[in-house]
């Protein structure tokens, strides 16, 4: 897969040059190879933008739609909620303290820490909570369209023609969901995940015996009862908080009856809080590919050409979002407290049951990639240029992972069992095989393309976390 002719071909210099040497009139024949290219000429950006083209085109990476803009009263519903401790059994966890502004919408950490830990991003410390068995992944561009699944195992779906979902609770899922009131309002993949945090005893909802929400029967009475919490029960009449019933009467004007509102309505602007808050498709490389040429450097385009193709990354990192939603096993080391089983995470074939599944997790997004990390399903690469050379040699990279660039509580669960660590490699994808070898020149060319992929817009997020919550819960901690 990794060898083409073009892949051969593009990148070098020599390309360049015969690029310049065949689209300058009037060059003599003989005399072609012996100028130098100044960097950033007008004709040698010309030939590199024309082989970027085909090659961005094989691998159908084009511009991605802006969605559309919800009402601002959804949003402002969404914002609230997502910044409230009040959707945690304990109150002491939001959404946001696992995908904070701080953190460019993650956590900075390896593997999250769930209720009962203290504090914000790196500081954040695990407490009397858990280790959450992956990495908070940022929540950048998850409501563009073509975004139908959520978690690394995409254990959350919809299906955008017929609109049906496949989640962990049965009674979503279907042509015929039996929680219909819930489903309607489910109408994006990223509606349908908001669902399920709270309903996480580590994550958000608290541990048995400490709260009535950790205690409730099922998930259809976390949500109930979550919903209590916020507008109250008899129609508003009895508990709830006054604010909250207001901000949600603003964003679903026709409600007639607050006892007609369910944990979907909550969902849904949640996700249109992250919709719109997040969308960040206005990097160098967004521009580029609508047109302004001028926008990547030459380095940034070469390294989009290797990309395409010298590297393989666009084997998987395809399409308009830089993903093929499809799942592979990279051979990534083991961080964290496992899933399912202590020191071990087999992704995808935990939800198929299937072998050839196992280490299998989805291919992410790249927009914003040099923000987000630490990165892989378990933050296992505390360097973006750490991530992209394992891709090059995974089997090297695993054999020879140093869990000291994690701080000692991650560090301390790295899985360093030999008959583990021969699965992975022997599951690994043949899509990354054999090695890739680049020069230091092409590794570099290729991290200013991954560089390139950031909205300046997303540099700073600080502003975006809002004074106070309806609550009245502590939203700076
Ligand atoms: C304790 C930390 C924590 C909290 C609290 C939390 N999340 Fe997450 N979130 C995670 C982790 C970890 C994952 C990945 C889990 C997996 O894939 O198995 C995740 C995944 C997601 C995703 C999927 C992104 C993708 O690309 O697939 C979204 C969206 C998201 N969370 C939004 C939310 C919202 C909304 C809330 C509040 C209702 C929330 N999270 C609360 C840690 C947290
Ligand atoms: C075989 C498919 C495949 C190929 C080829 C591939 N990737 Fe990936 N990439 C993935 C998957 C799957 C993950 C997540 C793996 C995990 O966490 O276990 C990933 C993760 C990443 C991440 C970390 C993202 C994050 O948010 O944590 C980066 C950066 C990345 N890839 C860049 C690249 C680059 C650059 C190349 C080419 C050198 C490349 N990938 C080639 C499938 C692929």
């Amino acid at each position: 897969m990794r060898s083409t002719l073009l892949r051969r071909l593009v990148s070098t210099p020599l390309l360049i040059v015969l690029g310049v040497a065949l689209t300058l009139p009037g060059c003599g024949a003989s005399d072609e190879y012996h100028f130098a290219v100044p960097t950033g000429s007008t004709s040698s950006d010309a030939t590199l933008d024309e082989t970027l083209a085909t090659a961005m085109a094989a691998a159908s990476i084009s511009g991605v739609s802006r969605p559309q803009a919800d009402a601002p009263e959804l949003v402002a519903l969404g914002k609230a909620l997502f910044f409230d401790k009040i959707l945690s059994g304990n109150l002491n966890i939001s959404c946001a303290t696992c995908h904070h502004p701080v953190a460019f919408t993650g956590d900075s950490l390896p593997v999250s820490l769930g209720e009962g830990g203290t504090g914000l991003g790196a500081n954040r410390d695990v407490g009397t909570g858990q280790l959450i068995p992956r990495n908070a992944p940022h929540i950048f561009n998850a409501a563009v369209t073509g975004v139908d699944t959520m978690f690394w195992d995409s254990r959350v779906r919809r299906d955008s023609i017929t609109g049906e979902l496949t989640t962990p609770e049965s009674g979503l899922n279907g042509a015929a969901p039996t929680l219909p009131d819930h489903v309607q309002q489910l109408t994006s993949a990223l509606a349908a995940q908001a669902m399920f945090p709270v309903t996480s005893h580590d994550e958000m909802r608290g541990q048995a015996g400490l709260n009535p929400i950790a205690d409730a029967a099922d998930n259809t009475a976390v949500w109930a009862l979550l919903m209590e919490r916020l507008v109250g029960t008899a129609n508003g009449t009895v508990g709830g908080i006054q604010a909250y019933r207001d901000l949600f009467l603003a964003a679903y004007p026709g409600t007639a009856d607050f006892d007609t509102l369910t944990f979907g309505h909550a969902a849904r602007a949640i996700a249109a809080f992250e919709r719109h808050q997040w969308t960040a498709l206005d990097s160098p490389f967004d521009r580029y590919v609508g047109g302004e040429t001028g926008a990547l450097s030459d380095s940034a385009k070469r390294g989009a050409l290797l990309f395409c193709d010298t590297a393989g990354c666009a084997d998987c990192h395809s399409g308009p979002l830089l993903t093929d939603f499809q799942h592979h096993a990279l051979a990534v080391p083991q961080v964290g407290p496992g899933k399912g089983s202590v020191g071990e995470d087999l992704g995808l074939a935990l939800e198929t049951g299937l072998v050839a599944d196992n280490y299998k997790f989805r291919t992410p997004q790249l927009r914003n990639v040099a923000l987000t990390g630490p990165w892989m399903h378990d933050g296992a690469f505390t360097t973006l240029e750490a991530a992209v050379r394992h891709h090059l040699d995974p089997l090297n990279s695993l054999a020879n992972y140093d869990a000291g660039q994690l701080p000692a509580l991650f560090a301390a669960t790295h899985d360093t069992d030999a008959t583990r660590n021969a699965a992975r490699a022997a599951a690994l994808s043949p899509l990354l095989q054999p090695p890739v070898g680049l020069t230091d020149a092409q590794f570099r060319d290729l991290m200013a393309f991954l560089h390139s992929l950031t909205d300046p817009a997303s540099l700073n997020l600080l502003d975006e976390t809002p004074d106070s919550v309806p609550s009245g819960l502590p939203v700076r901690d």
